[in-house]
């Protein structure tokens, strides 16, 4: 892609002033021709998720991605967009460790993959790393709920804030994210109401993900929504497509032809 490609024609500042106004429309994406595909489609924002770990290098977690596979995937899934935001994971313990660290690592996001924005799990502890990241010019997205690099943490994929003190926690989270400058907070996993309550308490928007319909806008894994990824299937989840099965007639049909002699025909030879 020449650097003249990209006009992105959504900011995090467009983005901020839909809440209460139009839905924001998310999805994930980890490849060039999906993301142009999803682009075209009109999505506001594009994640570079680290689920990338398990829907495109077939780990268990998020646990074991790294910074240069995220560089790596968020590098294509820009060249293949033109208006939505592209906002990029940063992966576990790439910004836990020191506020330097995370400030290195974002950066080399936006240089390297060249992301529009991070997105960074925790609530209240991460105040100072966003403060610092927004401080030096990298947009940040929150992430708080059911964050998946804390799941050994957690003891699996459960719900989060279904207790008065865990939901009180979630909502200081939010508060203290939105203080430190975050441009919108991904909600995953928590109790509709909570995330409603959140919605309605913060000024930036909330972005839902198995948090119900009242956040501001809502994500999902593009692998889950065509029906292509089947290792966890969570309750959250609607299949818009089954291209997993399509995908697997096609092969089955080519193997077919291939066997039989039909492929390739007269019209596909030199
Ligand atoms: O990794 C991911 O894909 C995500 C979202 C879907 C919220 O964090």
């Amino acid at each position: 892609m020449s650097a003249m490609k990209k006009k992105t024609a959504w900011t995090t500042t467009k983005l901020r002033a839909l809440k209460g106004k139009e839905k924001i429309v998310c999805l994930t994406a980890y490849d060039y021709s999906t993301a142009k595909l999803v682009d075209e489609a009109g999505v506001h924002l594009i994640m570079v998720g680290d689920s990338l770990s398990m829907t495109m290098l077939g780990h268990e977690s998020t646990i074991p991605v790294t910074m240069e596979d995220m560089i790596h995937h968020t590098r294509a899934v820009v060249r293949g967009v033109d208006r939505a935001l592209v906002v990029t994971d940063m992966p576990f313990l790439s910004y836990q460790a020191s506020v330097s660290q995370a400030v290195e690592n974002a950066g080399r996001i936006l240089k390297k993959g060249r992301a529009d924005a991070v997105k960074l799990e925790g609530g209240a502890i991460r105040k100072e790393t966003v403060e610092m990241l927004v401080e030096n010019g990298i947009p940040v997205m929150g992430h708080i709920g059911l964050t998946p690099q804390s799941v050994k943490e957690f003891g699996g994929y459960r719900v989060q804030g279904k207790h008065p003190r865990d939901a009180n926690k979630l909502k200081e989270g939010s508060k203290a994210l939105e203080e430190a400058g975050c441009f919108s907070i991904v909600l995953e996993g928590i109790p509709a109401e909570l995330a409603g309550e959140i919605t309605n308490s913060i000024a930036i928007p909330t972005v839902g993900i198995g948090a119900g319909p009242q956040c501001d806008g809502q994500v999902l894994v593009i692998q889950d929504l065509l029906g292509m990824f089947d290792d966890i299937s969570p309750k959250f989840v609607k299949r818009y497509a089954e291209v997993g099965d399509a995908i697997k007639g096609a092969v089955e049909a080519y193997a077919a032809d291939v066997q039989r002699g039909d492929f390739p025909g007269p019209e596909h030879c030199y």
